[in-house]
C-alpha cells in the first residue's frame, strides 16, 4: 500500500461508511414530476427550470429541428449519483456529445469497477477521516483504496491498450469505455464512460491534465516511457466539426467551468478563426449556482454570449439560466424530457463520424480561405456575416 501519512487507507473505516451506497439514479419519465414542473414550478428559478424543460422537450428534441445537443458537466455530479441521468439521456439519443471535467469521468469509473461510494454527512471531523483513510466529497464518503485501485486500473488500461502518440480525449474515453465493457460486462448500466462508448457518444474533457485520469497518463509517460499524448487541438477541431455539421445547435450546461466554454467556443472558432459563417447556438440551457456579476465565464448569461457569436441573436427566448443546484434540478429536467412526446430520438453516433466531420471542416475552411484570397468582386460584403 503506498505511503499516505499518517493514516493508512481502509484500515479502520469506523462507522463512516455505514451510509447507504450511492447508486446511479435512472429517470423514467415520471408523470408526477411532469405535473409538478407544469403546474407547480411557476415563478423564480422554478419557473426558469420549467422553461428549460419546455425549450428542451418541445424545441431541441423536436424531430423537425434535428438539433445537435451537447451536454457539459462540471461540479461533482457523478459522485452524487447523477451518472444514471446521463446514461438514460445517452441511451435515448437525447444528447449527442458530452464535455465533462475529468473528475466526473474519473469518479464514474468507481461505479464501473464496482466500488461503493456512501451517503454521509458534510459535518464530520476531516482530520479523523484522514487518519482513517476516508475521502470526503461534501457528504459523499469512500475509502481511499477506491482512489488507489481506480488509479491502478487506469494505469493497467494504458499499458494494455497500447495507446500511443497524440489522440483526442474522445478517443481516450472511447477506448477506456471499450475496455470497461470488455472486462466488466454489464457495467454500461452504471458507467457513463462505458455507456457512451456503446452508444457512440463522444466524450471530451476540456482540461485533460486536471484530474486523476490525467495524473495517471502523466505517470504512464514518466514511469513506463509511454508516448500517449492528449492532443487538445484534436478536441477543439472535433467539437467544432460536430457543431458545424449540426442543422441546429443547442446545449445543456450543468454548472459552468471549463466544459461550458469548451462547448461555447465552437462557434467563435468557426467564424473568428476558420472564417466559416455558421452562426451561434439556437438553444442554450444552463443550470448553475454561478452569478453573472463576477464577470467570469461560468456565470455569463446567454445574452452576453450573443456578443461573442456563441448564441444567435434573435433566439434569446430559446435560452434560459436556472439558478439551481444541478443535483436537484437535473434529475427533474431528465424526468420531464424522458416523459415528453420526444423522449427518445435516433442516436447520431457522432463518435464514429468524427473523421468525416473533421474532413468536412477542413474542406469548408479551405474554401473560405481560398475565396478570401481571390481579388474582391464589386458589391461583395466587406465583412463575413457570422450570424445565420
Ligand atoms: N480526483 C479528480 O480527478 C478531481 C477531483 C475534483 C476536481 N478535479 C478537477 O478540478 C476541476 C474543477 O472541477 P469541479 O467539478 O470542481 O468544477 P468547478 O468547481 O470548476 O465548477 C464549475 C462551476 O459549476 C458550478 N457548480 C458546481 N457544482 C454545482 C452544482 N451542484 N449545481 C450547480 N452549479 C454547480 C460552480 O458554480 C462552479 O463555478 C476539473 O478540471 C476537475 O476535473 C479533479
Amino acid at each position: 500500500m503506498p505511503h499516505r501519512a499518517p493514516g493508512a487507507p481502509g484500515q479502520r473505516a469506523g462507522n463512516y461508511l455505514t451510509g447507504k451506497p450511492i447508486k446511479y439514479y435512472r429517470p423514467g419519465g415520471s408523470a408526477q414530476v411532469r405535473h409538478l414542473i407544469e403546474n407547480g414550478f411557476q415563478a423564480f428559478n422554478a419557473g426558469r427550470l420549467s422553461e428549460a424543460c419546455h425549450i428542451f422537450a418541445d424545441k431541441m428534441l423536436a424531430p423537425e429541428n434535428d438539433t445537435t445537443i451537447g451536454l457539459t458537466i462540471a461540479g461533482a455530479l457523478t459522485p452524487a449519483g447523477l451518472g444514471g441521468c446521463v446514461i438514460e439521456m445517452i441511451d435515448r439519443g437525447l444528447i449527442d456529445f458530452i464535455i465533462s471535467t475529468g473528475a466526473n469521468l474519473y469518479h464514474d469509473l468507481h461505479y464501473a469497477l464496482n466500488f461503493t461510494l456512501h451517503r454521509g454527512s458534510p459535518f464530520l471531523d476531516d482530520v479523523e477521516l484522514y487518519e482513517q483513510g476516508i475521502i470526503r466529497i461534501y457528504d459523499v464518503l469512500f475509502p481511499a483504496t477506491v482512489l488507489l485501485e481506480t488509479d491502478a486500473y487506469i494505469r493497467d488500461f494504458l499499458v494494455r491498450s497500447g495507446l500511443s502518440g497524440p489522440i483526442s480525449t474522445s478517443e481516450l474515453h472511447f477506448r477506456l469505455g471499450e475496455d470497461l465493457l470488455d472486462r466488466y460486462p454489464g457495467c454500461e448500466e452504471y458507467s457513463v464512460v462505458a455507456r457512451a462508448a456503446l452508444a457512440g457518444v463522444p466524450i471530451y474533457t476540456s482540461s485533460p491534465g486536471d484530474s486523476s485520469i490525467g495524473m495517471n497518463i502523466a505517470y504512464h509517460e514518466l514511469m513506463n516511457g509511454g508516448t500517449l499524448m492528449i492532443d487538445p487541438n484534436r478536441d477543439v477541431n472535433e467539437v467544432c466539426a460536430i457543431i458545424l455539421a449540426g442543422k441546429q445547435n443547442g446545449c445543456v450546461i450543468l454548472g459552468g467551468g471549463s466544459p461550458k466554454n469548451f462547448y461555447l467556443q465552437g462557434q467563435p472558432t468557426l467564424w473568428e478563426v476558420y472564417g466559416i459563417p455558421k452562426g451561434g447556438n439556437d438553444y442554450f440551457i444552463q443550470i448553475t449556482t454561478d452569478q453573472v456579476v463576477w464577470g467570469g465565464l461560468s456565470g455569463a448569461t446567454p445574452a452576453e454570449a450573443v456578443s461573442w457569436g456563441k448564441v444567435n441573436p434573435g433566439v434569446l427566448p430559446d435560452t434560459v439560466v436556472a439558478y439551481c443546484d444541478s443535483t436537484i434540478a437535473f434529475p427533474l429536467f431528465c424526468e420531464y424530457a424522458i416523459g415528453s412526446e420526444h423522449g427518445r430520438r435516433p442516436r447520431k453516433e457522432l463518435l464514429h463520424k468524427r473523421e468525416q466531420l473533421v474532413a468536412d471542416l477542413v474542406r469548408q475552411a479551405k474554401e473560405t480561405r481560398d475565396a478570401k484570397q481571390k481579388p474582391p468582386v464589386a458589391n461583395e460584403p466587406a465583412e463575413i456575416d457570422r450570424h445565420r
